[in-house]
């Protein structure tokens, strides 16, 4: 009888899981090896449910969006409920994942997933079943990879709205407001802001300020600009306020953000009289397929996460690093802490360089 794996695609979906499905399929056909794929993300595992993944079945997987096999944020398995704030598993799920697993006939599973995924991953893994990690998050915000799947083609979609944004906000004279995912970590919006050529880039990392905002409008009308884009991060906040969450809080799952976009056209409008539009560009930037560097990715770190398996190194993650384009990381050190935009990173920098503003500084009242 062949060896057989188990992959599963867990948390929100982002576009490159199939890509990921496909890459771990082809590797593990070429040793021989079969693979199912558990539907629901941990959920199919933990009821059984799974389908059958051969070679022939990952046409058109490549630039497919979304994920064939489901996926989940919620359910028996939510362990995280905010920023380090981590629950165990519960031990009857734990038990039945493990005796599924070793019921299955699997040698090992992959899981794809983000933070709170992998997190699951690790407990799993802790509790007896072999496992690899694949690290996917349109976030960006799992330490230990430069780079996880789904970012690139995230700032992609959000860099074509700015684009977008740039035209209808010049022929109008408008302050355009664009409020962008990434929940605590501002890397899409750094990241599209600065491809984009946004004016005033706000992020989780680092407080704004109003007057700040307005000192940047003010010198771009001074210099004849009469529009301003501002990109801002669902999980911005003012200096000394807390994020604005898009509804009230619910058991064992993230707060969910959004808001910030609007209430800072109400606040800009209110306290200058300047007129703004608000876009908030939210699931586009999950939507459809994965970019050309994602595709890469996605193909690297599938094969990656195989040959973990076939090297018995268990409870690691495949990892793109500089000096070691795809390598592997323990997946313990990659969660329970989120790799953030550091207020002295070097993109962070060259944007202040070029006169863009972070929201922090003052350099004129008005
Ligand atoms: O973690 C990915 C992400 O898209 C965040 O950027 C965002 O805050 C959150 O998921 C949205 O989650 P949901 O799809 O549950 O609304």
């Amino acid at each position: 009888m062949k060896e057989r794996i188990g992959i599963l695609t867990g948390g929100g979906d982002c576009p490159g899981l199939n890509a990921v499905i496909r890459a771990v399929v082809k590797t593990a056909t070429k040793l021989d090896w079969e693979t199912i794929g558990f539907l629901g993300g941990y959920e199919g595992l933990l009821d059984k449910e799974y389908i059958h993944l051969d070679y022939k079945k990952m046409d058109s997987l490549l630039n497919r969006g979304g994920t064939i096999l489901g996926t989940s944020n919620k359910g028996r398995f939510a362990v995280k409920t905010g920023v380090g704030q981590l629950n165990q598993l519960d031990p009857n799920v734990m038990a039945a994942s493990l005796r599924n697993f070793h019921e299955l006939g699997l040698k090992a599973l992959v899981c794809v997933g983000g933070d709170g995924s992998l997190t699951i991953a690790q407990q799993l893994f802790e509790g007896g079943i072999p496992l690899v990690g694949v690290p996917k998050t349109i976030d960006n915000d799992l330490e230990g990879t430069l780079l996880t799947f789904g970012f690139d083609s995230a700032v992609s979609c959000a860099m074509d709205a700015i684009d977008r944004l740039h035209t209808t906000a010049e022929s109008h004279n408008r302050i355009m407001i664009v409020e962008l995912m990434g929940r605590y970590a501002g890397w899409i919006t750094l990241w599209a802001g600065v491809s984009g050529g946004a004016d005033v880039i706000l992020l989780p990392e680092i407080p704004f300020n109003y007057q700040s905002i307005y000192a940047q409008i003010q010198k771009r009308e001074e210099m004849g600009k009469h529009f301003t884009i501002i990109a801002v991060s669902e999980g911005a906040r003012e200096q000394g306020g807390s994020v604005t969450l898009a509804g009230p809080l619910e058991a064992n799952r993230e707060a969910k953000l959004g808001g910030i976009g609007d209430k800072i056209a109400k606040e800009i409008t209110t306290r200058f009289g300047k007129e703004c539009r608000v876009c908030v560009l939210g699931h586009l930037q999950r939507g459809g397929g994965p970019t050309s560097l994602d595709r890469v990715l996605c193909t690297a770190f599938g094969a990656t996460a195989v040959n973990l398996i076939r090297d018995g190194k268990f409870g690691y993650m495949a990892a793109f690093t500089p000096s070691n384009v795809v390598g592997a990381i323990k997946i313990k050190d990659a969660v329970g802490k989120l790799r953030l935009v550091r207020p002295d990173n070097p993109m962070v920098a060259c944007a202040r360089a070029m006169g863009l503003s972070l929201g922090d500084e003052v350099t004129q009242e008005y």
